[in-house]
């Protein structure tokens, strides 16, 4: 199905994000036949480039990571929508001669998405420039949009700041704040999985469940993105954002339709009823740490205060790890666990659902007396599943268990995973918001998290480290209950 035809201006096109990721996706969209014939695609950069050395660029970049390596037919059709425009988004020309060229509408369709794809401290200078004086962000006839990626300001306070000055220039309506992480498809796939299977809606709830864990490891250590990182921390870069995105998808009671403002409605309750966590209370409910040197696959790796643009002596926590408290009728005293980390053992993202213990006197006098709890384990990335860990009997003349999976897999053979950014980028053309973050969302994620930030922020004299490569710090402050520990595969555990 096509879509409007639409002009996509990125801005920050020459970077790492549009290289890896918006690029291809836009690629991979005209392969499917998503994009209007009509579409185009204006890269504004710095560098001197002209179309010629941008096609060339583009055809790089499709290199690493077109699936299936470039269709050459297709590429022919790609590059006739692509444009360089050189210039500063720091100057005001920049955005003038911009306006120039969209003015010729024989060329360039007139709905717009302007994808900021650079530093978040520049998003309101380039929002303010659109719309003083060019205009570019008003909607007569045709569509304007902008998208924004995380960080939505660094705090509360200055998420409220960088909302006050875009909201002076954009409708909530026109905004589109992305968090990739709403378009993987194992993460859309957990309200499909929850609303439509009637079976699951009456376990769960705190009657049933025993607690809740979310985790997205890294095995990457945080490159050459140091400046970044260290001002960052991964509170802010994985828990904030796209871990308590996910929490908000687990919690949720079932909307009202799936259109974007009943979604994001529901989100927003299930964040407003997290219990505050006071700064006093932060030791017992979050826990910080750094990796030190160690051994990914076999490799010797440095530790983070041996990275690239790292001060020696930098407390900026690789790891992280909190407990949150849902306060609700469905959820009360049912702890969520969510932890991150780079450096760590393996890469996983995995939502692990642990149910209550079953009456297990039952089997009192027989073999079978250490009963495990049942599991529901979301595979997110790299493995995508949902399994269902199950007791089942031992065949044989012993009363005897084991765990059984029940698998409900995703995706079959031929069905190829597509990247959270085709989704993504495909939805603002169509307008369709509900992947995408409502300014509440942003500013009650920053009020669960800011005391915890602000009491990091002051106690500068010590971090806890862990080995890079380990599955992060032995520590068990958080657990409610000695039974209660850490998941770390979609395996069964030994
Ligand atoms: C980004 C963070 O938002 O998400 C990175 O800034 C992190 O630090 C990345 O590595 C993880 O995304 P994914 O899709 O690779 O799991």
């Amino acid at each position: 199905m096509k879509t409007d035809p639409c002009t996509y201006v990125i801005f920050g096109a020459t970077g790492n994000l549009a290289r890896i990721k918006l690029i291809p996706a836009l690629y991979h969209l005209d392969i499917e036949g998503r994009l209007d014939d009509e579409t185009k695609i204006i890269a504004i950069g710095r560098r001197d480039w002209d179309n010629a050395k941008w096609i060339s660029e583009v055809h790089e970049m499709l290199e690493a990571k077109a699936r299936g390596g470039i269709d050459e037919e297709v590429f022919q059709r790609f590059i006739g929508r692509l444009h360089y425009h050189k210039g500063d988004m720091q100057q005001a020309e920049c955005y003038g001669s911009l306006a120039q060229l969209l003015a010729d509408t024989q060329v360039f369709p007139q709905n717009i998405a302007f994808y900021l794809a650079i530093n978040p401290s520049d998003f309101s200078h380039v929002i303010q420039h659109l719309s003083e004086p060019n205009k570019l962000l008003e909607e007569h006839q045709f569509w304007r949009r902008v998208v924004i990626e995380k960080p939505f300001g660094t705090d509360l306070e200055s998420s409220r700041s960088l909302q006050n000055k875009i909201s002076q220039y954009l409708r909530e309506e026109q905004i589109y704040r992305i968090d990739h992480y709403l378009g993987k498809g194992m993460v859309q796939n957990v309200l499909v999985y929850r609303f439509a299977n009637a079976m699951l809606e009456p376990l769960w709830n705190r009657n049933y469940i025993d607690h809740i864990q979310i985790t997205h490891s890294e095995q990457l250590g945080i490159g050459s993105r140091g400046g970044y990182y260290d001002h960052t921390g991964a509170m802010r870069d994985m828990l904030q954002s796209h871990l308590l995105q996910l929490l908000t998808l687990v919690a949720m009671e079932p909307p009202v339709s799936m259109e974007a403002e009943d979604l994001r409605d529901e989100k927003v309750k299930v964040l407003k009823s997290i219990r505050p966590i006071p700064e006093e209370a932060v030791h017992a409910h979050a826990f910080r740490a750094q990796y030190s040197p160690g051994n990914i696959n076999g490799e010797e790796v440095n530790g983070y205060l041996q990275e690239e643009g790292i001060p020696e002596d930098s407390v900026t926590e690789t790891y992280a790890a909190m407990k949150l408290y849902v306060d609700n009728w469905r959820w009360r005293g049912v702890p969520f666990y969510m932890r991150t980390g780079k450096r760590m053992a393996k890469a996983q993202s995995s939502i692990s659902i642990c149910f209550r213990h079953a009456p297990s006197q039952l089997f009192g006098h027989t073999h079978a007396k250490k009963i495990k709890q049942n599991w529901l384990l979301l595979g997110i990335q790299p493995e995508e599943c949902i399994r269902m860990e199950m007791t089942v009997k031992v065949p044989g003349l012993e009363m005897d268990t084991r765990v059984s999976n029940l698998n409900a897999s995703f995706r079959n053979e031929d069905e190829a995973p597509s990247d959270a950014y085709e989704d993504l980028l495909l939805d603002v053309i169509k307008g369709d918001r509900s992947l995408f973050l409502r300014y509440d969302e942003v500013e009650y994620a920053w009020k669960i998290v800011d005391p915890i930030i602000n009491k990091w922020a002051v106690d500068r004299d010590y971090i806890e480290t862990y080995p890079a490569g380990s599955w992060g710090p032995n520590e068990r402050r958080l657990f409610e209950k000695e039974s209660q520990h850490w998941r770390n595969t979609l395996q069964e555990e030994k």
